[in-house]
């Protein structure tokens, strides 16, 4: 047994020993997160009963959301009220609606719904990987065909993109996370987004599907910030108004899953989905929606103050990753490479070597429980064995620190195990 392996083995089991019990899997705010918004849980008082000329303990109102909301997330979408819907407390729900809406129904645009699609194609869909695991579970859910495609620094492999969706006619869109991705954090430039909304597709209702999740999710200041595309206008000059549809929400805005999220599209393609929403729902729940315009329009600074205090508790424990790995393992490259964006909730590593997979199970082990192996492809099949999602917000300062040396710990002994053949020898 090489000297490296045995100071890795030995490394390992003194992390294995302090019996830890950390988490970095979770890509959830952080207690001291949601506190900065406990003002909204009392935001109406008895008394708000009404808001926009509307009764918020009563039905009418219609689907599209309540005025000041469309407006309030219109301004954070960069779009007109008229191009939103406010619906419930789940933008990935709306997601799946605007899916299954397409599947039974076809888009505008369409030729056939998607679900019945000419030669009994399967509706294929493009993804970017690195990925979003819910992404992947919500379209092989509702039966599309997933084509991934390489993430690159400033966005989607677009060549690969032109190709795919140039070719056949059953591949119906992309979704992806257009800013400070999931895991990677990366964001898409102005320029590939032009070239994605300007796009020769085969299929006429080729769309956009973009998850807009993190696109006020900066972690410094003007001038170290990327900055977000608008698909919505962007296909409208390109001379496909309907193309886009962008969600986003306030899950890591307010409170993860007891907020709000919303779509924005071409004001055709929102009457498109009204007409849908209206058929199974008699409109979303306006005193949520009443609650966020009151409590974020308070909010010394607004939205974008809440994010400023956001970033300063966040923002250092990406630091303490980015410090922690290179302490640990370098900036060779020998071991891992890792993501290092200006924004969002995730970092995505690379293991030098095929070990992911070995790396999550030593961390588990070791206390540490980390995205499963393979999670950020469709699937949950990594295809190289190399890629391990961290997310650092949920746990405190101090815990991140211990996690990622305990993860470096895994990292050195499961490259040191396959370079001396006894990562190979074992399989899991
Ligand atoms: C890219 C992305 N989209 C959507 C979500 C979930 O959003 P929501 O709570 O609005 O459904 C997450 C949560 O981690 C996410 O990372």
């Amino acid at each position: 047994m090489s000297d490296a392996l045995l100071a890795a083995r030995a490394a390992f089991e003194s992390f294995k020993a302090r019996g830890l019990k950390l988490n970095m899997q979770r890509g959830q705010p952080a207690d001291v997160d949601f506190d900065l918004s406990n003002p909204l849980i009392a935001a109406l008082g008895e008394g708000d009963t009404h808001l926009d000329g509307l009764d918020l303990r009563n039905y009418p109102g219609g689907v599209a959301g309540l005025p000041s909301a469309r407006a309030l997330f219109a301004h954070y979408l960069d779009v007109k009220a008229e191009n939103v819907v406010v619906w419930n407390n789940s933008s990935l729900e709306l997601q799946g609606l605007v899916l299954t809406f397409a599947l039974l129904h076809g888009l505008r645009g369409s030729v056939s719904r998607w679900a019945h699609l000419p030669d009994g194609e399967k509706p294929k869909m493009i993804v970017t990987v690195p990925g979003y695991d819910r992404h992947f579970l919500l379209l092989e859910t509702l039966g599309f065909e997933l084509l991934p495609v390489q993430m690159h620094a400033d966005g989607p492999d677009m060549d690969a993109v032109a190709r795919i969706a140039g070719r056949d006619a059953s591949v119906k869109g992309i979704l992806f996370v257009p800013t400070y991705s999931n895991p990677g954090g990366e964001t898409i430039s102005e320029e590939k987004a032009r070239q994605l909304a300007g796009l020769r597709a085969a299929a006429p209702d080729f769309t956009i599907f973009a998850d807009d999740a993190y696109r006020a999710h900066h972690l410094y200041g003007e001038g170290n910030r990327d900055t977000p595309v608008n698909f919505v206008t962007l296909c409208r000059d390109a001379g496909h108004p309907d193309r886009a549809f962008v969600f986003a929400s306030t899950s890591k805005v307010t409170f993860a899953g007891s907020g709000l999220g919303f779509v924005a599209s071409s004001e055709d393609n929102i009457k498109w989905l009204s007409t849908y929403l209206n058929a199974q729902s008699i409109g979303p729940n306006k005193l949520e929606q009443a609650r966020h315009v009151r409590f974020l329009g308070d909010y010394p600074g607004g939205l974008e103050g809440l994010m400023q205090g956001h970033a300063r508790l966040i923002a250092p424990k990406f630091q303490m990753v980015y410090d922690t790995l290179k302490a640990e393992l370098g900036e060779s490259g020998e071991y891992a490479t890792w993501s290092t964006p200006r924004g969002g909730y995730f970092i995505s590593l690379d293991t030098a070597a095929p070990v992911a997979d070995r790396v999550i199970a030593l961390a588990n082990e070791a206390g540490v429980s980390l995205t499963p192996a393979g999670a950020t492809y469709p699937s949950g099949r990594d295809p190289h064995n190399r890629n391990i999602r961290l997310a650092p917000t949920r746990p405190p300062l101090e815990e991140v620190q211990t996690a990622m040396q305990a993860v470096a710990a895994c990292i050195r002994l499961a490259t040191e195990e396959y370079r001396s053949g006894e990562g190979r020898a074992a399989p899991l």
